[in-house]
């Protein structure tokens, strides 16, 4: 069992606030102090540009943030060139559709998604099909609203190129049955880039053993920094692709009419690295891997659980995925709006999100206007559940709902 009680007091904001119930760990968690710590370590002894500098500051610097990349691609079971450090999940998943998509779709490809899509796993192939012609094509929903292997079968054909898809959906919190959908979508010869932002945080992944193509997460939802995320890619797709943005770092020969780029996946990252957010981002998997995603996974599938316990209990409730496997769970209180519904449970420092979630294709398929969503961390603990539970009560009797 995670010792919760230990854990918490790494974290400032819960020390600062020993109050609040934090349940918007699907937005972002806290971060820890020594993720704190290891980011004012680089700008407290280094502090300098990496990969550039003649001198043995900026060599330490280099190896800080390679080494970064190292411990990233070990805790997702990856090769090291095949982590790319982008701003985030949004700008990983960007990369693949405007590099690898815009080089490999032609008029008439398939490209598939799925209503449970973040923006940013639905938007980019939206354009990108729109400029190449392509078409999406959308996984039918079953009535929970999961994606199931024999609705995937239904809309992979011949033409599917390209398969884009959460591992778990930030609205509905359910795990998508992946490892078959890839093995599918390799016998047509397509690719499956994985949206991973909820799932690398809460479960032990392991891209080798997925044989996913393309993986992409955020940091900031893993206890790391804001400003970082990672897009993996197999080392052989990585190596075919161009890369979108040009400038400082990635250049190899520049001519004043030709040029040529570094390798992958330094070719991705233009400019001056998010160098201290990528050590931030080194120390947080460290400290995720040191508490141990199956118990981290197992401890949150029983917060919610003991949370939609909770809620079963109060009349008037819609919970839209009470079957979830993870700590994720979306409701409204009937005949209220989920921002009215928010107010009552800041006032009781409970921290959750409502509205669409950046997932609007979902909450239309909910047809509603937007849902209240609590998702869970490590950190959360059973009293966190009970100051949720009563919020939702005090907030029925506010809007006279009971
Ligand atoms: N994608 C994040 C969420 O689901 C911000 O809240």
């Amino acid at each position: 069992m995670l010792n919760v009680d230990k854990l918490r007091h790494d974290f400032p904001v819960l020390e600062e606030n020993p109050k609040l119930a934090y349940l918007d760990n699907a937005a972002s968690t806290l971060k820890p102090k020594c993720v704190i710590e290891a980011v004012d370590e680089y700008y407290t002894k280094l502090g300098v540009n990496v990969h550039r500098g003649v001198y043995k500051l900026s060599y330490l610097a280099t190896d800080a943030y390679e080494e970064a990349r190292s411990k990233i691609a070990d805790f997702i079971h990856a090769d090291f060139e095949e982590i790319v450090f982008t701003r985030g999940a949004s700008a990983a998943l960007n990369l693949v559709a405007s590099s690898y998509g815009m080089l490999n779709l032609e008029p008439g490809d398939e490209v598939i998604t799925t209503e449970l899509e973040h923006h940013s796993n639905c938007m980019p192939w939206l354009h990108v099909c729109e400029q190449k012609h392509a078409t999406l094509r959308y996984v039918p929903l079953d009535k929970e609203g999961r994606i199931t292997v024999e609705a995937f079968k239904s809309v992979l054909t011949d033409k599917t190129k390209i398969v884009a898809i959460t591992y778990v959906s930030n609205v509905m919190g359910y795990i998508t049955p992946i490892e078959e959908i890839i093995k599918l979508a390799h016998q047509k010869g397509a690719i499956v880039v994985l949206d991973g932002a909820q799932a690398v945080p809460h479960m032990p992944v392991d891209v080798k053993k997925l044989d996913c193509d393309f993986l992409a997460f955020s940091g900031h939802k893993l206890c790391g920094p804001t400003g970082i995320g990672v897009l993996f890619g197999k080392a052989k797709l990585l190596a075919s692709m161009p890369p979108v943005e040009f400038g400082g770092d990635m250049a190899d020969d520049v001519n004043c009419y030709t040029m040529t780029f570094k390798d992958a996946p330094y070719r991705f990252e233009t400019g001056t690295p998010i160098i201290a957010s990528a050590i931030g981002l080194g120390k947080a998997v460290e400290y995720i891997s040191s508490i141990g995603l199956e118990e981290i996974a197992k401890y949150e599938y029983f917060l919610k659980q003991t949370a939609i316990e909770g809620l079963k209990k109060i009349p008037n409730i819609e919970i839209y995925n009470a079957s979830a496997e993870t700590g994720i769970i979306s409701f409204n209180i009937k005949g209220v709006h989920p921002h009215d519904a928010a107010s009552v449970f800041d006032n009781n420092d409970v921290c959750i999100r409502a509205g669409h979630h950046c997932a609007q294709l979902i909450t239309k398929w909910l047809k509603t206007v937007g849902t209240v969503r609590a998702s869970f961390y490590f950190y959360n603990t059973l009293e966190d559940v009970e100051k949720f539970v009563q919020s939702v009560k005090e907030a029925q009797e506010f809007f006279g709902t009971l």
